[in-house]
């Protein structure tokens, strides 16, 4: 019964968790859980994001990670022999396939970002944000982005970058990579914890983060928090299913995951614990959304003792953050290409990066030459960002987690979970019921079918 993964596998606990969280912790807690937190006003939403990941992400990360092992095969094709082999409709490979298109359309967009972060470092290292001010920030942040031209080459850097490592394979690409970047940004993200609550305002940041004033919280506020705990945890696209297909037989799924899914929180939480402060201590507007990182941040730094060398590191953590995240992304459509249309590892990862190079542009010219050009209110990269993480990526959550826990035989899940009999049961219950509800919530809210003010 026991498959083995024709791609290669984790060398230990360790490596899996490595690059799990790798690929969980990202531009999403780095850019994006700050400037949610902000917009929703700190506490109350960081509780509930909390309980979001416990009850929501932690089951469906499991159930990503015994789809992956048991099936040792790209999304499509673990689901689709899973289900054969329990005897339900093979058509639950459609689910996987689903996740492959996601995982073109998110990194298309997710390397424009993170391409903003590798020219945001390089212009903290060479002291372009002395003595900003608000006014020039945001000029700055707005001269790079209507320049089409200056976004194609960061996004071109940072995808070849991406392909670079995904072309290496599991072990000397994948593995090697996290575990090198993953205590490095840790050990970065300490050290911004503590620039910050040293020459930054701790008291205020701390009070915003961790007093929870429900007032303060809409019940789109809530929704968002369950988005948010989503794309956090990279689920919904078969990512961490991948990534689970690479990890040894006997190894604790639960724990794993349990592992990866708190310190993709505690990331988040040092993330805001290191931006906070800065931007408090600077009378700066926490609510400023997605340029709070591009646009006040800088502000912050500029004024602020070594700015310049702390400024750098923050971005280089961006940086890395972002690149194990889209390592991960990568890893289903490459997968994909070499079992079901015979590619070599290495054709694959160009053939991909090639797609995701030329969708990405549609988000670059979002920003300049099409800025204008909306569909619904939106453009190509609103469009593109809102079809991935509010329809996408709940509808291929909800699914994969019904499929592990209601439609797969007990049997064969109780037999690839290994777990104590009350931890299975409890999973079985929450990814069997609750979280398939919540993610409906989230989903009928996102198309429009509850309004929630
Ligand atoms: N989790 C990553 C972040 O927080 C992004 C990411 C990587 C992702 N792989 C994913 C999101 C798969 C959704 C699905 O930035």
């Amino acid at each position: 019964m026991a498959r083995k993964s024709v791609h290669g596998q984790w060398s230990s606990r360790l490596a899996f968790i490595l690059a799990a969280t790798g690929s969980a912790v990202g531009l999403g807690n780095i850019w994006k859980f700050p400037y949610v937190t902000g917009e929703n006003g700190g506490g109350a939403f960081v509780l509930v994001y909390i309980l979001c990941v416990a009850c929501v992400g932690l089951p469906i990360m499991v159930a990503e990670i015994l789809i992956g092992r048991r099936g040792r095969q790209n999304p499509m094709d673990s689901m689709g022999s899973l289900a054969r082999d329990d005897g339900c409709s093979p058509h639950w490979q459609w689910v996987g396939l689903m996740g492959v298109f996601a995982g073109f359309l998110i990194l298309s967009f997710y390397s424009v970002i993170a391409g903003w972060a590798v020219a945001y470092f390089f212009r903290a290292a060479t002291g372009l944000f002395r003595g900003v001010t608000a006014t020039s920030s945001k000029q700055i942040f707005q001269r790079m982005i209507a320049d089409p031209e200056r976004l194609i080459a960061w996004h071109t850097a940072f995808l070849a970058m991406t392909m670079f490592i995904t072309a290496r394979g599991v072990a000397s690409g994948l593995e090697r990579a996290s575990k090198i970047m993953m205590p490095a940004l840790f050990v970065i993200l300490l050290i911004m914890v503590g620039y910050g609550l040293h020459a930054g305002d701790a008291q205020r940041a701390i009070d915003f983060l961790f007093r929870a004033d429900f007032h303060r919280l809409s019940a789109a506020g809530v929704l968002e928090a369950m988005g948010q705990a989503f794309f956090s945890l990279s689920l919904g696209m078969g990512a961490i299913m991948i990534y689970g297909s690479y990890l040894p037989a006997g190894i604790s799924i639960t724990r794993s995951a349990l592992v990866v899914a708190v310190s993709d929180t505690v990331v988040a939480l040092l993330a805001g614990l290191a931006i906070f402060p800065v931007v408090f201590s600077q009378h700066l507007h926490v609510g400023s959304g997605p340029g709070l990182i591009f646009v006040t941040l800088p502000i912050a730094f500029g004024h602020m003792p070594y700015g310049a060398l702390f400024g750098a590191l923050f971005f280089l953590l961006l940086v890395f953050a972002a690149w194990t995240s889209a390592i991960s992304l990568m890893e289903p459509p490459v997968t994909w290409l070499v079992e079901r249309h015979r590619m070599s590892r290495f054709g694959a990862t160009l053939f991909t990066g090639g797609v995701v190079w030329v969708l990405g542009l549609g988000t670059v010219f979002s920003f300049n030459l099409w800025s204008g050009v909306t569909l619904w209110h939106m453009t190509f990269f609103d469009a593109v960002d809102n079809l991935t993480s509010n329809i996408m990526l709940p509808l291929g959550g909800f699914a994969i987690s019904v499929f592990a826990a209601g439609v797969m035989a007990r049997e064969s899940s109780a037999q690839e979970l290994q777990a104590a009999p009350t931890v299975y049961r409890v999973w079985r219950f929450l990814a069997r019921f609750v979280a398939p509800a919540a993610v409906a919530l989230v989903f009928l809210n996102a198309i429009g079918v509850l309004r929630f003010r």
